[in-house]
C-alpha cells in the first residue's frame, strides 16, 4: 500500500510517499531555515506564507521523484496537529483537497505519533512490540510504552521546556543561531563537558518526568556572570572557548537526564523488546551514545535510520498514517478534515 504523506506542522514543507509504512519512494522537503535564521526562530506568519509558496511544488516534486502518478497512490495521510495552526492549515487543506479530487481516503495523523513510527521507516529488521520510546523534540518531550501499533502509554512528559527547547534557547543565549541542536552539538565538539557544574534534574525517586528549565536558568546565570566580570558589550564578543565549553557542559547535563529517565523507565519496564529514540533532538549523536553505552546489548535500540527521518518529514507521517489504516481501514474515507492544535495521542 503506497502512502502519500503531508508534514507541514512548523517550517518545513514536506511531502513523502512510504510503500507498507516502511520503505521511503520520495521524500521531498522545503526547508525554510534560511528565513527563520534571519529571526533567530520561527515567525508564525512567515511560515504559513513560505508553506503556500512550497506546498505544490514539493508535491509534484514527490510524485516526480517517485515516478507515480495519483492512481499508484492508496491514501492521503497528513499531520493534524499539534503544532502551528496557520503552517498545519496548508497541510490539512491540501491533503482534504486531494482526497476530494482524487477519491483517496485521509488519515489524521498527531504529529508525535508521526515521530514514534520514523523508526519503521527502513528499518533494517522488523521492529518488534512492546517497546519503550523517548520521545523528544522542540515542542514535546515524553516517555511512551508502546504494546502494539496505536497504543500508547504516557510513563512520562516535561512539566516545563522541551529538551529541543532549551537545545534552541542556550543556543540564542550564546549567539550560535537557529536551529540550536546542531549549532550547540557542533559547538560542543571543541568544548570541555565538565568545564562548568550544571543541575540535572531527576525529579522524585520514581518520577518518569522532565525538567529543564532550572538547567536552562543555571546556563543563563553563567552567561550574564561571566558577560559582567569580562566586560562583554555582546554576543560576538564572547571568546570560542566560553561558547564551545558552556555549549559541551549544557549537551551533556541535558543527555545525562535523558538517558537516565530511560535507564529509570527500563528497570521498570524490563520487558520490552526494543528502546527508541524519536524526534528531532534523536539526531543527536552524543545522546545516541550514551544511550548505546548504558542500554544492555540485550534489548534493541533503535533511532531514525537518517537524520532526515528525526526532525520533521513527510515519511514518518506516511507510515504511521499506514498502521493507522492497517489497524482500522474502514474509519478512513474521502474527507476535508480542520487542523487541530489540541490533537492529542488516544492513550
Ligand atoms: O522534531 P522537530 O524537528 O520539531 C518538533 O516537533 O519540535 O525537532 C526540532 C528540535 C529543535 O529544538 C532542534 O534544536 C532539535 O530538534 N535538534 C537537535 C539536533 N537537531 C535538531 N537537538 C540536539 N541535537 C541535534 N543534533
Ligand atoms: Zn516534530
Amino acid at each position: 500500500m503506497k502512502i502519500l504523506g503531508i508534514e507541514t506542522s512548523c517550517d518545513e514543507s514536506a511531502c513523502s510517499i512510504v510503500e507498507d509504512g516502511v520503505s521511503v519512494l520520495a521524500n521531498t522537503v522545503a526547508s525554510q531555515i534560511d528565513i527563520h535564521t534571519k529571526t533567530g526562530g520561527v515567525v508564525p506568519e512567515v511560515a504559513a506564507r513560505e508553506h503556500v509558496i512550497n506546498m505544490l511544488p514539493v508535491l509534484d516534486e514527490c510524485l516526480l521523484q517517485a515516478e507515480l502518478g495519483w492512481d499508484d497512490i492508496d491514501a492521503v495521510a497528513v499531520t493534524r496537529g499539534p503544532g502551528l495552526i496557520s503552517s498545519l492549515i496548508i497541510g490539512t487543506e491540501t491533503a482534504s483537497v486531494i482526497s476530494y479530487v482524487k477519491k483517496k481516503p485521509l488519515i489524521p495523523v498527531q504529529h508525535i505519533v508521526g515521530h514514534v513510527y520514523s523508526n519503521w521507516l527502513e528499518a533494517e529488521t522488523e521492529v518488534q512490540f512492546p517497546i519503550l520510546v523517548l520521545t523528544v523534540s522542540g515542542g514535546h518531550n515524553e516517555l511512551l510504552l508502546m504494546r502494539d501499533h496505536n497504543q500508547f502509554e504516557l510513563v512520562g512528559e516535561t512539566r516545563d521546556d522541551a529538551a529541543g527547547e532549551a537545545f534552541d534557547k542556550v543556543s540564542r543565549i550564546l549567539g550560535l543561531g537557529y536551529p540550536g541542536g546542531p549549532k550547540i552539538a557542533n559547538a560542543a565538539l571543541s568544548g570541555n563537558e565538565k568545564a562548568f557544574d550544571l543541575p540535572r534534574s531527576m525529579l522524585e525517586k520514581d518520577s518518569l518526568d522532565f525538567s529543564f528549565s532550572g538547567l536552562k536558568t543555571s546556563v543563563l546565570n553563567e552567561f550574564k556572570t561571566y558577560v559582567a566580570s569580562n566586560n562583554i558589550k555582546n554576543q560576538e564578543e564572547l571568546p570560542d572557548k566560553f561558547r564551545n565549553d558552556l555549549a559541551a557542559s549544557f549537551q551533556k547535563a541535558v543527555n545525562d537526564v535523558l538517558s537516565n529517565k530511560v535507564m529509570r523507565a527500563y528497570d521498570m519496564f524490563d520487558f520490552v523488546k526494543e528502546v527508541h529514540l524519536a524526534g528531532g533532538v534523536s539526531a543527536n549523536l552524543e545522546l545516541r551514545k550514551l544511550l548505546i553505552e548504558k542500554l544492555p546489548t540485550t534489548v534493541k535500540f533503535r533511532h531514525p535510520s537518517s537524520i532526515k527521518y528525526c526532525t520533521d518529514n513527510a515519511a514518518m507521517i506516511a507510515s504511521a498514517g499506514y498502521f493507522l489504516y492497517q489497524k482500522n481501514p474502514e474509519d478512513f474515507g474521502v474527507e476535508n478534515i480542520s487542523p487541530s492544535t489540541s490533537f492529542s495521542i488516544n492513550y
